[in-house]
């Protein structure tokens, strides 16, 4: 009889304007990976961060039973105390501290009340060793990507001596390989008898490693299997997410391809604070009006730094080589020239370079095209609102209003605010940098329609995605990157994933 550690029973949550979870009813079993699945806005971390006391006691009604004894969790450190650990959606870490202090943050390793350097060091490069990461404690955390940031956020969960690790999302951010990784890490817990709630939007990750899913839709269960179940496949989990079956995961679409828009030749890229290192060697590539033309590489392949480099050098030290727009000669040195000659591009990490958090989903929307909502030098408040309401429709951002804060959406619908503000900058250039991450599957459905439709209208657009089934179903023709070199390209009807998979791992030569 397997032995149950948590039951959430009646969990009601109300925000202003919105009921984030109805009734909810949750069980956990002891050293199980249970998977929430569910829509963007589905309620799925509202849920979580009841269970971990960042919605304290008293905020929401219902029952929250832990180990037999009901909790009243005030806050996150309540929480903890019991063995509850959460690792939130947006990574916490702070980039400026060293991976030990990441670990030790808060409760530092001391005697005599000094903190004690030396069993600091000793003890997180005990607890990196168990999450198998082979890092010296002294670096900083941002040198490290975001595969490894989140593996020490991990080793330090297991420094708190966890119970139950709540993984919001953990994999979003993540390529194919520092995904593998982090699923053998909780599928290693389970087998120590740690209990995992897991979040994510990539179902055959779930269906991987969990042992049961629970879907949540409009903040409701509709209801909880077992991955073992013979009826239990991704088509059943998206049928119980949206509501009803969804046949194709690309909407259809019939290329018409015009003359080249956008192209670099010889680009190359040196890093902003080392110049011996090339980070973009030699790229030459183009797109043509009203084709989607695909970027697959690895993590550290160059593709961000690539899409940065030609908005307008927001990344890279020297950069040489030649840009051109409709077979002119361009430059784009800042990123008001790139705007001006009518390229966007959507970043990976929303909130590093995307969106102000604080600010409204409206003003998040006419950030970048200010200028088309001006009159006499002022935003036209009225039309800022209408216009937001327009993308609010046409992308389905679940809100309760666009004068909310954008902080107050789910992940997902965070996501679609900075699509549509650079769809909004009506750009001929449209570069989008993992456009899907966090996105659920019917609203990936919905985003693709958009890009195919942007194609339509003669928009050359690039899409870099770590997922390549994306990649393959979207793209008129793809470039490979390895090392910050183009390594192959291929047309539509050529695509596999392990052609592509070959030509991204190739060897520095
Ligand atoms: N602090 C808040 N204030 C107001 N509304 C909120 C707040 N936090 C969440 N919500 C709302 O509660 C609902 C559920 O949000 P939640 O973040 O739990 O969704 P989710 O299932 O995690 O979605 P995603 O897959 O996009 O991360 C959404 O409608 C969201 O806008
Ligand atoms: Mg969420």
């Amino acid at each position: 009889m397997p032995e149950q550690i948590l039951r959430m029973t009646g969990v009601t949550k109300r925000f202003r304007g919105v009921m984030a979870l109805k009734d909810v009813h949750l069980e956990l079993q002891r050293g199980e990976v249970h998977a929430i699945c569910g829509e963007n806005g589905a309620g799925k971390s509202t849920l979580m961060e009841i269970l971990s006391g960042v919605h304290p006691h008293g905020s929401f009604a219902g029952d929250v039973v832990f180990e037999g004894r009901e909790m009243r969790f005030r806050s996150l450190a309540d929480s903890e105390a019991e063995g509850i650990v959460i690792i939130h959606q947006e990574l916490a870490v702070v980039p400026q501290l060293t991976v030990a202090e990441n670990i030790f943050l808060g409760h530092e390793v001391s005697r005599f009340g000094l903190v004690d350097e030396a069993a600091t060091h000793a003890r997180a490069a005990e607890l990196l060793a168990s999450v198998g990461l082979d890092e010296n404690p002294a670096t900083r955390m941002g040198e490290l990507g975001i595969g490894k940031q989140q593996m020490v956020e991990i080793a330090k969960a297991l420094a708190k001596n966890v119970k139950l690790l709540i993984l919001d999302e953990p994999t979003a951010a993540l390529g194919r390989e520092d995904s593998d990784r982090l699923l053998a890490l909780v599928d290693r817990f389970r087998s120590h008898g740690i209990t995992c709630v897991l979040i994510s939007h990539k179902l055959r990750e779930v269906l991987g490693v969990a042992d049961r899913i629970t879907v949540l839709r409009d903040g409701a269960v509709v209801e909880t299997m077992r991955a073992d179940d013979p009826e239990t496949d991704e088509g059943r989990i998206i049928r119980a997410m949206v509501g009803r079956p969804l046949d194709d995961l690309f909407p259809p679409r019939e290329p018409d391809i015009g003359d080249e828009m956008f192209g670099i030749r010889n680009w190359t890229v040196v890093h902003p604070h080392d110049p011996g290192r090339v980070i973009i060697d030699d790229v030459s590539m183009h797109v043509r009006a009203g084709e989607i033309v695909g970027i697959a590489g690895l993590m550290g392949a160059g593709r961000t730094e690539l899409a940065m480099s030609i908005f307008g050098r927001s990344y890279g030290g020297e950069t040489t080589g030649e840009a051109f727009k409709r077979g002119e000669r361009i430059e784009l040195r800042t990123i008001r020239e790139a705007i001006g000659h009518g390229i966007a591009y959507v970043p990976e990490d929303r909130r590093d370079d995307g969106l102000n958090l604080l600010a409204s989903v409206q003003s998040n929307i006419s950030a970048a095209a200010l200028g088309r909502l001006a009159t006499r030098g002022l935003v036209d408040e009225v039309r800022e609102r209408k216009v937001a309401e327009a993308y609010r429709y046409k992308m389905n951002i679940k809100t309760s209003s666009v004068a909310a804060i954008t902080a107050t959406l789910s992940g997902g619908n965070q996501q679609k605010t900075v699509l549509s503000r650079w769809m909004f900058t009506n750009p001929d250039v449209l570069i989008l940098d993992e456009p899907t991450r966090g996105i659920d599957v019917g609203a990936k459905y919905e985003i693709y329609g958009l890009i195919n439709e942007l194609a339509a209208q003669g928009k050359a657009i690039i899409v870099i995605s770590s997922e390549l089934p994306e990649v393959i179903g979207l793209s008129d023709r793809v470039y490979t990157l390895a090392h910050g070199r183009i390594t192959a390209e291929f047309v539509r009807d050529d695509l596999t994933q392990e052609l592509l998979m070959r030509h991204m791992a190739a060897e520095k030569s």
